[in-house]
């Protein structure tokens, strides 16, 4: 491996057991296949890639769609679960290399750090306290750099509805980062946006959804127009990071806006 880590993130890809079954529109299988080829097309010269949860939409069959799909990639994939997803099975069915379903993996001079943030039957997302001494754990017993990777945000959205379900005690999260200087950056998904903000030198990102978007800042549940996205991570032997958002435009991207109860992260 060269000393520059490079890893591809993407999010939210809400399978479904039928392989050409669709969300508002979206075929969510295709969608995210064309995500994956048009990195690949890239050559991007990937160590691993890394998925923030909601890998299926509550249909846990969509999991070996999932695994057949990376598996062709020939890197590891890190993945945390997300609130539509059942975290036994994505255990099971994702249990074997290349897969790796949270802990924590060391990359060159980094360490990545997998945290789970999900509470059974809720939309919004809580690090209980086991889960917090694992990663206070995992970032307490190594001086490489740190990225961590979790499915909830830790940092208001600026969105009165995504607000209300994010890591409800994110500021025990944040304390854990906060006591490790050598954190660099959090990730995360469900918010289907795009997001890159700093606090306390450390990088705050959201990486969009593999399907369809939600519109940043509405306080309301409101759809985006945007195209599905992944997002690429450079992380430099001396800490510091590059990152880049690339949105996939296809002909299958979310028809126009909506709003409803069905509004689920
Ligand atoms: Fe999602």
């Amino acid at each position: 491996m060269s000393p520059t880590v490079r890893l591809l993130q993407f999010s939210d890809p809400h399978l479904l057991a039928d392989p050409r079954g669709s969300l508002r529109g979206v075929q969510t299988l295709a969608s995210m296949q064309r995500v994956l080829a048009h990195a690949s097309a890239r050559r991007l010269n990937l160590d691993a890639l890394v998925c923030t949860g909601d890998i299926v939409n509550d249909e846990p069959e969509g999991y070996a769609h999932f695994a057949r799909a990376l598996a062709a990639f020939g890197r590891p994939v890190y993945c945390v679960p997300g609130n539509h997803d059942d975290p036994q099975q994505l255990r099971s069915a994702l249990a074997a290399p290349p897969f790796q379903v949270g802990g924590h993996a060391d990359l060159g001079a980094w360490r990545i750090v997998l945290v789970d943030s999900c509470v059974p039957g809720r939309v919004g997302g809580r690090v209980s306290a086991a889960g917090l001494a694992a990663l206070d754990a995992a970032l307490g017993a190594s001086e490489r750099y740190a990225m961590v990777f979790v499915h909830h945000h830790p940092v208001s959205m600026g969105s009165r509805w995504l607000d209300a379900v994010g890591i409800e005690n994110a500021e025990d999260f944040l304390g854990v980062l906060d006591a490790h200087a050598q954190v660099r950056a959090v990730s995360w998904g469900h918010v289907h946006q795009g997001f890159d903000a700093r606090r306390r030198g450390v990088r705050l990102l959201a990486t969009p959804s593999t399907c369809v978007q939600f519109l940043p800042q509405a306080h309301e549940f409101t759809v985006d127009t945007r195209p599905p996205a992944y997002r690429r991570l450079t992380l430099q032997p001396d800490g510091t990071l590059e990152t880049e958002l690339v949105w996939v435009d296809t002909a299958a991207g979310a028809q126009g806006s909506a709003s409803g109860a069905a509004a689920q992260g």
